[in-house]
């Protein structure tokens, strides 16, 4: 499913956060979204999984509004891991991935067979199977982390919608969660939407990246396009060289400057 937002402008009552901001997002691209702390991705997240209403424009999803969808279409349709999830301490990591699939199961009904044997899968291919019966309040940050992502994908969406996905985990598991994010996409299509600060991994794993600052898109192309030492110093105010990574595209390389 496509995702289009129009000329939208948004806020939180104060001066606009997001500012006339227009996107397309084609079936199956994972597009990352970049920006320095408050450049607005968080909102635009919230904006695109039809959480936040924008003051003005549009945002649709396969050319119908959220509203349009109804509550529980969009439950169904799209998956929004938000950045700082809500952890309810005392339900086990099994319980809470479970709770993904609760927009496929009726009302008065009890999750069946293949929900479970999906959010087993789920658990599995991140490598967070030993922890289903762990409460969410003793697992380390990573592992929580790898459990709510595996809540998002149990749901197996059409649209994902992941702000900063992998902060939390090391190097391996970070690239073993985005490359498992990437190969949901060979089985059928999904659109995912990435906001991430790890620019590099965002070049290597993502389809497009748009830049925002200051609640603007002023940047939006393939990593070479976007990850330059002038945009970064612009709008990151810091030094970086840019490496190329045989076979693997480029890296970004924090400076020191003094
Ligand atoms: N609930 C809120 N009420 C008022 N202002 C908010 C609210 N949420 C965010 N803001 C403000 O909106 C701006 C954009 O915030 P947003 O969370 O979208 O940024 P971000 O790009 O996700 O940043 P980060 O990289 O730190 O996650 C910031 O200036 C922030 O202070
Ligand atoms: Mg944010």
């Amino acid at each position: 499913m496509s995702i289009t937002i129009e000329a939208v402008t948004a806020g939180y009552g104060g001066p606009s956060v997001l500012r006339d901001v227009s996107l397309h997002v084609a079936e199956n691209e994972w597009v990352g979204i970049l920006g320095p702390n408050g450049a607005g991705k968080s909102t635009l997240m919230k904006v695109i999984a039809g959480l936040h209403p924008p003051a003005s424009g549009t945002v649709t999803v396969e050319g119908a509004t959220p509203r349009d969808h109804g509550r529980r279409r969009m439950a169904q349709l799209v998956a929004y891991l938000p950045q700082d999830p809500f952890f309810p301490e005392s339900m086990t990591a099994g319980e809470y991935v479970l709770l993904g699939r609760a927009p496929h199961i009726g009302y008065f009904a009890v999750e069946g067979p293949r929900d479970i044997a999906v959010a087993t899968e789920v658990l599995e291919l991140l490598d967070a199977a030993h922890l289903a019966r762990r409460h969410l309040g003793d697992i380390s940050g990573g592992e929580r982390q790898r459990v709510v992502l595996a809540r998002a994908l149990a749901q197996e969406p059409e649209v994902l919608l992941l702000d900063e996905p992998t902060t939390a985990l090391d190097i391996g598991h970070q690239v073993a969660a985005l490359e498992m994010i990437g190969s949901i996409r060979k089985d059928r299509p999904v659109t995912i939407v990435a906001a991430m600060h790890d620019l590099s991994l965002a070049g290597q794993f993502t389809d497009r990246l748009v830049l925002l600052a200051q609640g603007r898109i002023v940047a939006s192309g393939t990593a070479r396009e976007v990850l330059t030492p002038d945009l970064i110093r612009e709008h990151y105010n810091t030094e970086v060289a840019i490496v190329d990574v045989p076979g693997d595209g480029i890296a970004v390389v924090p400076k020191r400057n003094g």
